[in-house]
């Protein structure tokens, strides 16, 4: 019942002040991805960093560049941050009217391409896209902020899309952000999940190599923390 369990750690909770240190402490701890959350103040209340951050980031260190794109419209913005350097492009299916049109957008650019699910929003919505999605983000929090509360719905969510990638033959991973935690980890991955984005309960609590091996621990080992 062994899988690679991807750990993407969210920049948001990260010290600003500090983001070169940041990224390359992540590096030096067998971190491989970073979640680098983009806000716009009108996609969600909050407005974080854009494209020219990124690419300076991207000097910075060789991390995977998971992008959660919180912003209105994405396909505006899209070659931008192809150009900054991006690896991953993750839009959300509330943000466009055209929403394959930016799926088509982002694969022809030839970087990864993600779909981001808000709590409320069915999986269905991307049933017909499976297909085409390298990743499928399941909110589980409202997006906008670091520190909330985990939805508890969003581990049936996260049952209901794995069956839906299967039955579709698509190669989608499935992604969750929002509340994560030591806590809830073990079930997370027994509910489908391959890449676990955490913020506050990462940052908080360095050294980075150490806090990685716990999640890996816990994501791998889970049966044995039943007792089975
Ligand atoms: C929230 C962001 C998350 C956030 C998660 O809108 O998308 O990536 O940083 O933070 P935690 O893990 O603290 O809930
Ligand atoms: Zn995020």
């Amino acid at each position: 019942m062994s899988k690679d369990i991807i750990l993407s750690p969210s920049l948001l909770s990260a010290d600003f002040s500090r983001l070169s240190e940041e990224v390359k402490a992540l590096e030096a701890g067998g971190l491989k991805w970073v979640h680098l959350d983009v806000m716009d103040g009108h996609f969600v209340p909050n407005i974080t960093y854009g494209p020219p951050v990124i690419k300076a980031m991207r000097k910075e260190c060789s991390l995977f560049f998971d992008c959660h794109l919180m912003i209105d419209r994405p396909e505006r913005y899209i070659p931008e941050f192809v150009d900054a350097g991006a690896d991953m492009l993750v839009v959300h299916a509330e943000s466009t009217n055209h929403l394959e049109r930016v799926v088509t957008q982002i694969s022809d650019l030839n970087v990864k391409c993600g779909v981001a699910l808000n709590p409320a929003t069915p999986p269905e919505a991307i049933k017909y896209l499976l297909p085409q999605l390298d990743m499928v983000l399941v909110m589980s929090v409202n997006p906008g902020f670091g520190g909330q509360m985990f939805i508890p719905f969003s581990l049936q969510k996260i049952r209901d899309l794995k069956e839906m990638i299967m039955a579709a033959g698509s190669k989608a991973l499935i992604q969750v952000d929002g509340g994560v935690t030591p806590e809830n980890v073990a079930d997370l991955v027994d509910a489908g999940t391959d890449v676990l984005v955490t913020g506050s309960a990462f940052f908080k609590f360095p050294p980075y190599d150490k806090r990685r091996e716990l999640f890996e621990f816990l994501a791998h080992n889970r049966f044995a923390q039943d007792g089975m």
